[in-house]
């Protein structure tokens, strides 16, 4: 089973990123041949400064691998260290129905959210298809909010078979954690970057500690039953606490006599210590930047590898 996935190095990681398409990737990489890649050309989307986007990379490479991507189990690299895959994405965009691309929420959302509308931005989806087709993927684990891409791909590539023939390309199925399928932000909205509503996978203490404590609550007294169901604080509670942990904070909303300030200083201690391991694993990252070149640069051969015989495969089919 071939398993792929890609994440843009648009800014820090949080948690939502983390619990709905990081930890399932790392998981999912005893269980088969894995392809993890950095979407750097799909960043250029949204980030247009050289510098910054080389240095965002770096940090997601730093990030993924401190999370627990193992590059010896993974094939790990920058999505434009294969450049085929961009040829690749011309060729589907050439049976690709604009209205299947009209139909992408994805683009509408983010032209609401003040992007420029690009073309690049607009066909987006072409090259993740091509992302995923090009390494013959079985499965694409993701957040809820890219399933629809990865149905798209499934169009694109059942259309391709169509026309030039039955088997041509692999069609790849999504791969979603239902119960972390919406991490939800400090605001009770989805957790998302562009809502800035994020609490980070690594960063300073003091701020995320302010961020967390800041967490809006109702006005119910310290003395009274609160409901810990409708409460932003339990729900984040319970990604890092365990079992006992998290009734005995869900008892005690019921029973009243605890107050916000202490459910919020328990979030955070969990927070804290979950990552606490990853914290220390990016530290020694930090400290030997040419070992993660060097896993970027083995991951992309690799990769390549790959690609190269599946583009062919695609070329010679459509007469190239
Ligand atoms: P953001 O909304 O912060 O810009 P991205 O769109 O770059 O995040 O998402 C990167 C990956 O993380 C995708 O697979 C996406 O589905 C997943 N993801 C993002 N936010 C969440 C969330 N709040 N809950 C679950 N998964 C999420
Ligand atoms: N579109 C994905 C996101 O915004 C990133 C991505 C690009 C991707 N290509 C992919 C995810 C291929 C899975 C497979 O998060």
């Amino acid at each position: 089973m071939r398993i792929l996935s890609g994440i843009q190095p648009s800014g820090a990681f949080h948690i939502g990123n983390y619990f709905g398409m990081m930890e399932p990737s790392i998981r999912l990489q005893d269980e088969g041949e894995a392809y993890y890649f950095i979407a750097d050309y799909h960043a250029l989307t949204t980030v247009q400064d050289g510098e910054t986007l080389r240095q965002n990379c770096f940090e997601a490479a730093l990030d993924f691998l401190a999370c627990g991507l193992d590059p010896v189990k993974s094939v790990f690299f920058r999505h434009s260290a294969v450049p085929e895959v961009t040829e690749l994405s011309w060729l589907l965009s050439t049976v690709t129905p604009m209205g299947l691309l009209q139909r992408c929420h994805s683009y509408k959302d983010k032209v609401d959210k003040g992007i420029t509308p690009s073309h690049g931005l607009f066909a987006y989806p072409v090259l993740m298809a091509a992302d995923i087709l090009i390494y013959d993927s079985d499965i694409v684990p993701v957040g809820k909010d890219q399933k629809q891409h990865v149905e798209v791909t499934r169009d694109i590539a059942i259309k391709m078979n169509e026309i030039f023939g039955e088997g041509l390309l692999k069609l790849p199925k999504p791969q979603i954690r239902e119960s972390m399928a919406k991490v939800t932000g400090l605001d009770g909205q989805k957790m998302s970057k562009s809502y800035g509503n994020t609490i980070d996978i690594f960063g300073a203490e003091k701020q995320l500690r302010k961020k967390i404590m800041k967490i809006k609550t109702d006005s119910v007294e310290v003395d009274h039953p609160k409901d810990p169901e409708a409460s932003i604080i339990y729900e984040l509670y319970q990604l890092f606490a365990n079992e006992s942990e998290v009734e005995a904070m869900a008892n005690d909303f019921r029973n009243g006599g605890v107050g916000y300030g202490d459910f919020k200083k328990r979030l955070w201690e969990a927070y804290w210590e979950y990552f606490a391991p990853m914290r220390a694993r990016r530290e020694e990252l930090l400290a030997n930047r040419d070992h993660v070149d060097e896993v970027l640069k083995q991951g992309a051969e690799r990769a390549r590898e790959l690609a190269t015989g599946v583009l062919g495969r695609v070329r010679h089919a459509m007469g190239l």
